[in-house]
């Protein structure tokens, strides 16, 4: 446990120091020390998509059919896949005129951290069949780039290095079984000097994504890769996705009472990830809960709950500033996260991109979607003459009929 404070207070440190020296270049255009020339932009593969969505053919080029179809695929008719795109069509940005934007600023403060901008990597289950040894890659592009990334574990090392910037660790709440199990699991956050507790909400059940039912896709698989053999067969899978599964489980599901026991136990901030309503919002509060990332599992679990940023008002509005409320879902571009920020945000979660990055160039890539993202957010942020975040206010945007 002594050990856990000192790792995390360690990692702190990092951040911090790291956020000092962002804050002394100015952060925006010159945080990107190493600049690439113009022999590396006309030649370097890396270099050449000229937005985050450039990476989706890179990737899908890469990878087995199987495994693309599991990361981009959603859920039953991927109605809130859609959905999450298309929310942000309906916001219209009310541009600044004549502010000085000569210099842009990123930093956002987080559960008493500065981060040196507003966009964090999502937990992200099978990264082994995008890339191998996925988790601890993202996890070492995520320190590179100074970004937080909620891991699903298995970075014990990179976590102890007290190199990262901060990791939050992912539950689906298998270990919240029992008051025993919440306790170890606790215990081992702790001691390894996890920032945080991401607990998702939104999968009691696996849905149906009928992509992987069709192809019989094991999610197995997402920590071995697709197990080709020489002729590029599929071994017939073990517990292939399929359909017509009546839904229980063995044991009680967790409940408000788990996170308030969960609670209890630990100072650790807890975040609750999947939240899509206002009357969830409050029981947060009333949970003690320090966070909420608004959420609908990238469309990957219940279909028709609409984009996550249709969700974002009414769980801004509910929690009254008390917790930060972070967003995932869709975002693609700059202008989706000053959206975001608009309506009250406090961060934003990217999963895809950095998956495809991950699959297309390995740690790079996942850096490189990052360096796009921030510098399309900067650029946007100039334009809309917002140089920091606290300018980023909600008459920013207004909402289409
Ligand atoms: C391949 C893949 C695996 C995922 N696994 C998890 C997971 O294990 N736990 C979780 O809370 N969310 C998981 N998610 C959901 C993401 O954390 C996030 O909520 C969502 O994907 C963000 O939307 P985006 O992919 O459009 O950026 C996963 C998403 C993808 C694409």
């Amino acid at each position: 446990m002594r050990s856990g404070r000192r790792t995390a207070l360690r990692q702190l440190a990092a951040w911090v120091g790291g956020s000092a020296i962002a804050g002394r270049s100015g952060i925006g255009w010159a945080y990107q020390a190493s600049e690439p020339s113009i022999e590396q932009y006309l030649t370097d593969p890396l270099l050449q998509p000229a937005s985050i969505m450039d990476f989706e053919p890179l990737a899908k080029a890469k990878l087995d059919p199987l495994a693309y179809d599991y990361l981009v695929g959603g859920s039953e008719d991927e109605v809130s896949l859609r959905d999450n795109r298309a929310g942000f069509d309906r916001i219209i940005i009310r541009p600044k005129a004549l502010i000085d934007v000569h210099k842009i600023d990123l930093s956002v403060e987080v559960l008493g951290l500065r981060w040196e901008h507003p966009i964090f990597l999502c937990p992200a289950g099978g990264k082994n069949c995008f890339h191998q040894d996925g988790e601890n890659t993202v996890a070492r592009a995520a320190a590179s780039a100074k970004t937080l990334h909620i891991t699903n574990g298995g970075i014990q090392k990179l976590v102890e290095s007290g190199k990262g910037p901060a990791w939050w660790q992912v539950t689906t709440g298998g270990d919240f079984r029992t008051p025993q199990t919440i306790r170890a699991f606790v215990k081992r956050l702790e001691d390894q000097g996890c920032g945080a507790i991401c607990f998702t909400t939104d999968i009691m059940y696996v849905s149906h994504r009928e992509r992987n039912i069709r192809n019989k896709f094991d999610r197995a698989w997402g920590e071995t890769g697709i197990p080709r053999d020489a002729q590029g067969r599929v071994p017939q899978p073990r517990n292939p996705e399929r359909a017509g599964l009546y839904p229980s489980r063995p044991t009680a599901t967790p409940t408000w009472d788990t996170v308030r026991e969960l609670r209890a136990m630990t100072q650790l901030p807890i975040v609750l990830k999947g939240i899509l309503r206002a009357e969830d919002a409050k029981l947060c509060l009333e949970a003690g809960v320090s966070g909420i990332i608004v959420s609908n599992h990238g469309a990957r679990q219940l279909d028709h709950v609409g984009g996550t940023i249709e969700a974002l008002p009414e769980v801004v509005a509910a929690v009254e500033g008390k917790i930060p409320v972070m967003i995932d879902g869709g975002f693609r571009r700059g202008t989706d996260i000053l959206k975001a920020l608009a309506l009250g945000a406090r961060a934003v979660g990217i999963a895809r991109p950095y998956l495809f990055g991950l699959a297309a160039f390995g740690q790079p890539g996942v850096e490189r979607v990052i360096t796009l993202l921030r510098t399309e957010l900067a650029l946007d942020m100039g334009l809309a003459g917002t140089p920091n975040i606290a300018a980023i206010e909600r008459s920013l945007v207004r909402i289409r009929n």
